[in-house]
């Protein structure tokens, strides 16, 4: 009898396919979906610090010639609003389904916002997902600098709730493993390889600054591959791998490569919330095949560590494949 139980977060998931945070997840009309075609857990949409904050300015910005006091107020109204939304969210996923759902909060700072962290546990999120981004750019500020802010967020949201942290990363790191390193030290119990962002690009006709293709595309699962083998092997950080995961041989690879879950999104965007029944049929057949009766038996077995010559996740240099080629 195959099973595809998995253990996330401390969570017991069906099997480790998980619908990651976006527009798929913000209904508990389509998280009842999701769960019915299969998933294993899903990811809300991000609540926005951003998101927050630009609309307490909007209702600012009508309130001119107000009393500081009636700001005060608004502001803490609006906010209190758009939390209240998301908490209503949360609930009524619990109520309506029985897989795991995790919350997400899109941030940058450690800042108030952090608090809020506190209603989510109470509103029965099973883990919080904190979807973290600072875009290095400034002069004077070293990769230290901004890696201190990825700790004292997780630093202030473990001071305020019991349920598991995920943090969702970016790439962009001098030394991802010894990032995911120091968030385990601060109580992170996942990471979460990768997040894709909004990409700029250029109309040369328009000569404007448009959004580039959002979703992503299954070559993109090579960098997530690479990263999900080192940081299985080298750290002892759970790992969930996002980001160009398409199909069934995506899912197996990120599992062979050590990762904990897997979430998709743009192939569910793409292909429908059935691709997810589908890729868990064929997943079993793999299994069959290949005599293994659960997940465990075979997670890892192709990580940084569990193979006999690392460096095939080093390479960076294509010497042997530029030579070959004329
Ligand atoms: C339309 C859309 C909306 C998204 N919204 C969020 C979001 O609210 N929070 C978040 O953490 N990631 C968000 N993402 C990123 C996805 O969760 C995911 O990390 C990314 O699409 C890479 O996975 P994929 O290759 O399976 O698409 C969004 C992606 C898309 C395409």
């Amino acid at each position: 009898m195959i099973s595809l139980e998995t253990q996330y977060l401390g969570l017991t998931l069906s099997n480790p396919i998980i619908v990651s945070s976006s527009g798929l997840t913000n209904s508990a009309e389509k998280v009842v979906k999701l769960e019915k075609e299969g998933a294993g857990a899903v990811v809300l949409k991000s609540l926005f610090e951003e998101q927050i904050m630009a609309e307490a300015s909007q209702t600012l910005s009508n309130t001119e010639g107000q009393y500081p006091e009636a700001i005060d107020y608004v502001q803490t109204y609006v906010r209190s609003q758009s939390l209240s939304q998301y908490l209503e969210l949360i609930r009524d996923c619990k109520a309506k389904t029985n897989i795991p759902i995790i919350a997400s909060i899109n941030c940058f700072s450690a800042g108030e916002w952090t608090s809020f962290a506190k209603n989510i546990e109470e509103a029965g999120a099973d883990a919080i997902e904190l979807n973290v981004f600072t875009l290095n750019t400034g002069l004077h500020k070293s990769s230290e600098d901004y890696e201190q802010t990825y700790y004292q967020i997780v630093r202030e949201v473990k001071k305020v709730v019991s349920i598991p942290i995920a943090v969702k990363l970016s790439f962009y790191f001098s030394n991802l493993i010894h990032v995911i390193d120091r968030l385990k030290a601060e109580g992170a119990s996942s990471v979460v390889l990768f997040n894709r962002f909004y990409q700029p690009d250029i109309d040369i006709n328009t000569l404007k600054v448009t959004a580039a293709e959002v979703f992503s595309v299954p070559s993109d699962q090579f960098q997530t591959l690479r990263w999900t083998s080192i940081a299985s092997g080298l750290t002892k950080m759970e790992v969930s791998s996002s980001t160009g995961v398409h199909d069934y041989d995506a899912v197996l690879k990120m599992l062979l490569a050590g990762a904990q879950t897997v979430q998709m999104c743009s192939a569910i965007y793409q292909q429908g919330r059935e691709v997810i029944s589908q890729i868990l049929t064929c997943i079993e057949e793999w299994m069959e095949q290949k005599d293994f009766a659960s997940i465990e038996e075979f997670r890892g077995l192709m990580n940084y560590r569990a193979i006999n010559d690392p460096s095939l996740y080093e390479r960076n240099q294509f010497m042997k494949y530029y030579s070959s080629r004329e």
